[in-house]
C-alpha cells in the first residue's frame, strides 16, 4: 500500500502568524496544504478569500489543495488557477454541470477534485469518476474546523474504493474533517490516500511532531 499523504488544513492555523505556520508545514513531513474557501452561502461560515490565498501560495513550497465551499464555483476557476491552486475541489452539491466544471478546471492546468457532503452517496459518482483526480469525502458537515468525525465515513471510503477499482480510475480519496491519531490508520486501511487535519495539527503543542506522528501511524 502507498504511503498516505497528509494535508494540514490552514483554516486552523494562527492567521496572525500565517507565514510562521506555512513555514512549519513547508519544513514538516506534510505533503499538501489544504485551503478552505467558504462563502457564507454554501456553508454557514466565511473563511478567507483571494488575497489570503495569494499570500499563502507565495510562501507554500508544497502542493496547494484548494477546497471550495462556495456556490457557482465556475465563476472563479481561472482566478484560483492564477492564485496558485494546484488542485481545485468543488462540491458535488454546488454543481449543476459537474462534467463541464471538471473540464474547465483541467483546462486551467489544475487537478480536479469533487467533494461530497456526508449525506451524498458515492454511487452518484458512477458516471463521472474517470474524470475526477480527487474525491474529498467530508467526514464532518462542511463549514467549521474542530468537529467530530462521522463514523459512516468508513463505509463511504470502502464503497468509493470499490467504485474506483471497478472503473479502472486513478482517483485519489481524501478525507476531510475530524481526522486524528484515533482514526488515521483505520482510514488508510479502508482505502484513503490523503488525510486532511486542521485542529488536530494546529491545536497541538508540537504541530511538526503531530504531522510526523500521523505519517508514522499510516506508514
Ligand atoms: C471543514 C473544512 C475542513 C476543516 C477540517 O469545512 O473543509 O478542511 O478545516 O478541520 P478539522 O481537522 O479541525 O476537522
Ligand atoms: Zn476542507
Amino acid at each position: 500500500m502507498n504511503n498516505i499523504l497528509i494535508a494540514p488544513s490552514i483554516l486552523a492555523a494562527d492567521f496572525a502568524n500565517l507565514q510562521r505556520d506555512i513555514e512549519m508545514v513547508n519544513h514538516s513531513e506534510a505533503d499538501w496544504f489544504h485551503i478552505d474557501i467558504m462563502d457564507g452561502v454554501f456553508v454557514p461560515n466565511i473563511s478567507f478569500g483571494m488575497p489570503v490565498l495569494k499570500a499563502i501560495s507565495k510562501h507554500a513550497t508544497k502542493t496547494v489543495d484548494v477546497h471550495l465551499m462556495i456556490v457557482d464555483p465556475d465563476r472563479y476557476i481561472q482566478t484560483f488557477a492564477k492564485l496558485g491552486a494546484n488542485i481545485l475541489t468543488v462540491h458535488f452539491e454546488a454543481c449543476t454541470h459537474l462534467h463541464r466544471t471538471l473540464q474547465a478546471i483541467k483546462a486551467e492546468g489544475m487537478q480536479a477534485g469533487v467533494a461530497l457532503n456526508p449525506h451524498t452517496p458515492v454511487a452518484l459518482l458512477e458516471d463521472i469518476i474517470q474524470n475526477i483526480d480527487l474525491v474529498c469525502l467530508m467526514s464532518v458537515n462542511p463549514g467549521f474546523g474542530g468537529q467530530s468525525f462521522i463514523e459512516n465515513t468508513y463505509h463511504k471510503v470502502k464503497a468509493l474504493k470499490s467504485l474506483i477499482t471497478a472503473k479502472g480510475a486513478q482517483t485519489k480519496i481524501e478525507i476531510d474533517g475530524g481526522v486524528t491519531n484515533k482514526n488515521a490508520k483505520a482510514l488508510k486501511e479502508a482505502g484513503a490516500d490523503v488525510l486532511v487535519a486542521g485542529s488536530y495539527v494546529f491545536g497541538a503543542e508540537n504541530p511538526t511532531a503531530t504531522i510526523a506522528g500521523l505519517k508514522e501511524l499510516t506508514r
